[in-house]
């Protein structure tokens, strides 16, 4: 299991060039001062002005309608950003405009929704979650800021770090899972990989944490649906990986289509101004989410867009996506003074600020250079990174029988299901510059291999081509290709399934009322079974599935959700024991939708033993616990616990350590976690919580003794009001491979003050 980034980083640091020393705070506002105090009112709120791209801008300037509105805007300087416009070509246009046409010359921002990747993909971030490895998912943002600052891209709507149980919302595919702990890692590792040391480098790009906030928790995780959380969930679930995000410095935020006890995030003062610019003394700037500012209407929060201009300035936000309410109405609001002049300014330097931190003054046109364009995008060494990105995202649900590895020629495989031979559902949904179609298929990545290999679809998953923008994927019912595939299976000595939802049917607005395989594929998949029971079933998904019947009968289960360009290389590699799996699920695997939402870390209640009557709290059909528990993920060797010490070091410092030996044949990769129940306090707290966790290498016989310290970071959690407390009392400890599985212990702590 080599380390392919030590290739990879030499070639991202040669192109990696900064062309001054960074400006201190000081003078930077200097300058930003300078500049303001040069502005009209209208060219203010401009910077405040957000537009999508518009015309063929090849073409010459449209003469009316939407795209001639946002042409003469440019030309007026009412335009500080621009999205969804790429290419070093195409953004030089637009920058030459606001550069050389507009009175002061302010450049623009280019935003673009760089996911997981520009070009090159890597795999869909909940699957790089899957791979608890945050110099893998920092690499990965960086491979994506390369590509698209090469393509003049220098703002990504990036990361989403929206925490959900709730695998019906089809966004889950965009987050870091359902965790907290890991999802504020996770945050930073992305900040730090798309923004790097000096945001003035040609290669880096202003991040942005989205969605600010609650999002994740959409009711029946139907999209853009209502939130209705309370300030313990808030504080505790939804934040930190923001707070995480800014702590990185983290330069803009964006908002959120739901409203939180009834108010829209968009003009949310308590979120906006009290939570972030205030108590975290974040000095970025927050971006609305497309239109929300113009759909506080239709929430019936305002009540009109000159309205809505004026709730969401005040409320903090400070730029305006595509919502036309700052350019059209924010001056009259500010006329009649509705909004404070200040609250103009305030919004205004923020933005430029984050202009200057680009260079962009200083080379409007940085992003702007097509040979380093042409040499960039797709390059070789992006396509090692995402690769070995892929291999690390992929988790090993069941291997019974160790019918995995596959023997390389010595078997005769049948593969079967229409994602084998995909090579665009793989790529995932959020890849709206990639190009379709660009994917390694499974069945291209087992080629090498030199296994007796036979193919079949045996039923597609839906019918007709579905896009990221248009339709939504219909599933697929015809069967007659069924024989076919089950023939195959007879004649074979394992059969690798490849099976799951095609890359749209996850991302925005595809909710999903089911949990299981679309179509007709869990008949396929019964179908085959009766023919030969060696199935190792792949899986290709954007979200957790509910597949009790595969978890039951099907020995071997991988799931390798949708891993971008180099997917069927990553799988082949997994499958032939090329490469030894060591992902953990960052979100629960439910038994069946009545479960959803789930998470590992849920509370106790007043009745959880299920006894012989009915009042307890469980279900009178299913059991209460997931199919496959946060944190699960199985190795092709074994890993076993031992010697777990835990030991008060200091007033509200414990250290645990705990032995791991790797007592299989063959080297993995293990990931430690470390949970911790807080067992009385003053607020009832999870029965389980992450705190920490360690991925290291151990050859075969090999021991590791890994220590884990918790400080009061760890040990304490935000009251109702958001007041950060640790407590004294007793604590459980629990240490191991999964959420469910791990040695146990206690500590207890004494009032603060007090000596261990
Ligand atoms: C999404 C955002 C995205 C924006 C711009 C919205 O619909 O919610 O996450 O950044 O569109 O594409």
């Amino acid at each position: 299991m080599t380390n392919k980034f030590t290739g990879v980083l030499l070639v991202f640091s040669i192109v990696t060039f900064s062309c001054s020393q960074p400006e201190t705070i000081d003078e930077l506002d200097v300058k930003v001062n300078d500049l303001l105090a040069q502005m009209t009112l209208e060219e203010k709120i401009g910077q405040m002005n957000l537009y999508n791209g518009f015309w063929d801008i090849t073409g010459p300037a449209p003469q009316e309608g939407d795209a001639a509105k946002k042409y003469a805007d440019l030309e007026q300087g009412y335009v500080g950003a621009m999205l969804n416009i790429h290419g070093t070509e195409n953004v030089r246009k637009i920058q030459e405009i606001a550069v050389n046409q507009s009175r002061l010359g302010i450049p623009l921002l280019f935003g673009y929704d760089i996911i997981h990747g520009y070009k090159t993909l890597s795999p869909i971030p909940l699957a790089e979650a899957a791979s608890w490895d945050m110099e893998a998912i920092e690499m990965s943002s960086r491979v994506a800021a390369t590509e698209a600052s090469a393509a003049g891209i220098n703002w990504t709507f990036a990361p989403m770090v929206d925490i959900s149980r709730d695998a019906r919302w089809g966004r889950v595919m965009e987050g870091g899972g359902e965790d907290p702990y890991l999802g504020a890692k996770i945050a930073s590792a992305r900040v730090r990989g798309f923004q790097g040391d000096d945001l003035s480098a040609a290669n880096t790009i202003a991040a942005c944490a989205k969605h600010f906030a609650g999002y994740g928790f959409a009711e029946a995780g139907r999209d853009y649906n209502t939130v209705d959380i309370g300030t313990i969930t808030l504080y505790n679930e939804v934040l930190p990986p923001f707070r995480s995000a800014v702590n990185q410095g983290v330069r803009t935020i964006m908002n959120s289509f739901n409203i939180l006890n009834g108010i829209p995030a968009t003009g949310d003062t308590f979120l906006q101004r009290d939570i972030l610019k205030d108590k975290w003394s974040f000095n970025g700037f927050v971006v609305s989410d497309w239109g929300s500012t113009g759909e506080m209407i239709t929430h019936g929060y305002a009540r009109d867009l000159a309205h809505a201009a004026a709730l969401a300035a005040n409320a903090g936000s400070d730029m305006d996506m595509e919502s036309y309410a700052y350019v059209n109405h924010l001056k009259a609001q500010v006329d009649s003074g509705m909004v404070d002049i200040a609250v103009i300014d305030d919004a205004v330097k923020r933005i430029l600020r984050v202009k200057f931190e680009l260079g962009l003054f200083d080379d409007p046109f940085r992003y702007c250079d097509p040979e380093r364009e042409k040499e960039l995008l797709y390059h070789e060494e992006h396509q090692q990174a995402v690769r070995d990105m892929a291999r690390k995202s992929m988790v090993l649900l069941k291997n019974e029988g160790n019918l995995l590895p596959l023997s390389r020629g010595r078997q005769k495989v049948a593969v079967i299901g229409a994602l084998a031979d995909d090579n665009n559902s793989p790529l995932g949904s959020w890849r709206i510059s990639s190009d379709d179609s660009t994917a390694v298929t499974l069945l291209e990545g087992m080629e090498p291999y030199g296994a007796e290999i036979t193919y079949a679809k045996g039923a597609d998953l839906i019918t007709g081509p579905a896009t990221f923008l248009n339709n939504v994927p219909i599933n697929q019912t015809d069967k007659s290709e069924f024989r076919q595939a089950v023939r195959l299976a007879r004649r074979s000595d394992v059969v690798v399934m490849v099976l799951g939802e095609h890359g749209f049917q996850s991302g925005e607005g595809r909710s999903r009322t089911r949990l299981d395989l679309p179509g007709v594929q869990q008949e396929l998949l019964e179908a085959v079974f009766e023919a030969n029971q060696n199935i190792v079933l792949v899986l290709m998904n954007g979200r957790p599935l509910a597949l009790p019947w595969a978890a039951e009968h099907v020995p071997a289960i991988l799931e390798t959700w949708h891993l971008g360009t180099q997917s069927g290389h990553a799988i082949a590699q997994v499958l032939f024991g090329e490469y030894n799996p060591s992902g953990k699920l960052p979100m629960s695997f439910p038994r069946s939708i009545g479960q959803v939402p789930i998470s590992y870390n849920r509370y106790n209640t007043g009745r959880p033993d299920a006894l012989d009557i009915v009042f307890w709290s469980t279900y009178t059909d299913e059991a209460i616990d997931p199919l496959f528990p946060f944190g699960h993920g199985l190795s092709y060797t074994n890993f076993e616990y031992s010697n777990l010490s835990v030991q008060l070091v200091d007033k509200h410092r414990v250290e645990i350590k705990v032995t791991v030996s790797n007592e299989g044949r063959v080297a993995g990769e293990e990931v430690t976690q470390l949970y911790i129940r807080d067992v009385v306090a003053s607020v009832a707290r999870p029965i389980k919580e992450l705190k920490g966790f360690r991925k290291f290498h151990l050859e075969p016989g090999q021991s590791e003794t890994i220590v884990f310290t918790l400080t009061e970071n760890e040990l304490g959690f935000f009251d109702a009001k958001g007041n950060f407390k640790v407590e004294p009392g007793k604590f459980q400890v629990m240490v191991g491979t999964s959420s469910a599985e791990g040695l146990s212990g206690e500590f207890t702590i004494g009032p603060v003050g007090d000596q261990p």
